[in-house]
């Protein structure tokens, strides 16, 4: 059946499209079961007056309005949404990343498991310079949660077992990954507050995917899942409700796209 939604692209390029909009509406549009990977970094919910460290002082934890907490019930209710929404546009192979804290993670493990996604692994992302944490009350943060899911129990899911393992010394690959913080050569098309390393990607990425396959990044944000995509030639689709992130992401997307013509 032909879909009755479409939408324009903000922005595209070779082999990589952006669309602007709320998540749930973008995700309408794109045809049920053409994506072999998603990515999703959602909001963490979080910017709700606390405070954080930065440079060693008190600073405000918030991040802008995309990420204020409606209340365990509303948030559990829109993890669920976006999730079961990401879950039509999965090939029946397709596979799931979703980034968090303990803000977010258990609500969202929760939720996908009650979609009939199945938990592949969990990846301890450990931040080896995290900052202090400067009430002195609870364990430094210091590490992100990565849920990997497969589509549901029948889903054969891609892992380039061989690939990992040689990456890894050849020794197997193991769930605690540590990443620095992105460098500022990844910030030079804009800042994003909560930009993900490109390297963390790439990992992802060549871990699950294989070239030529399409990876959809619902909070694309300044695109940095869409940059480790197309630098490993697969296809990208970003969505994010924000175009002064989406303009960060065109201008990080159209210089990846630039090199590779140049290398090639
Ligand atoms: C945690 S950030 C993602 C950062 C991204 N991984 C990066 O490396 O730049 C979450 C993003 O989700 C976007 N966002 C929040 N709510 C949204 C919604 N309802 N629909 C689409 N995008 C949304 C925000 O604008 C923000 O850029």
């Amino acid at each position: 059946m032909a879909n009755k939604y479409t939408i324009e692209p903000y922005h595209q390029g070779e082999g990589y499209v952006l669309y602007l909009g709320d998540v749930l509406e973008v995700l309408r549009a794109i045809p049920a079961e053409s994506v072999d990977m998603a990515f999703a970094d959602p909001p963490y919910l979080l910017s709700n007056g606390g405070v954080t460290c930065k440079s060693g002082k008190f600073a405000a934890v918030n991040k802008g309005d995309w990420d204020e907490s409606n209340g365990f019930e509303q948030d559990y209710r829109w993890h669920r949404s976006w999730l079961k929404a990401v879950r039509r546009v999965l090939k029946p192979n397709g596979t799931l990343w979703v980034s968090g804290t303990s803000h977010n993670i258990y609500l969202i493990g929760h939720a996908m498991q009650s979609l009939e996604y199945k938990i592949l692994n969990d990846i301890a992302w450990l931040k080896p310079n995290a900052p202090p944490n400067l009430s002195c009350r609870y364990f430094t943060h210091s590490h992100e949660t990565l849920l990997w899911a497969a589509r549901s129990r029948a889903s054969k899911h891609t892992f380039n077992y061989e690939l990992m393992k040689a990456e890894n010394a050849g020794r197997q690959m193991r769930s605690y990954w540590s990443f620095t913080p992105p460098k500022a050569a990844e910030k030079l098309q804009g800042k994003h507050p909560t930009q993900k390393p490109v390297a963390l990607l790439e990992r992802i990425v060549l871990a699950t995917t294989l070239p030529g396959d399409h990876i959809l990044d619902p909070f694309a944000g300044s695109g940095t899942t869409g940059v480790a995509a197309v630098s490993q030639s697969r296809a990208f689709i970003g969505v994010d409700e924000c175009p002064s992130y989406l303009d960060i992401a065109s201008r990080r997307l159209d210089h990846v796209q630039c090199t590779l013509s140049i290398e090639n």
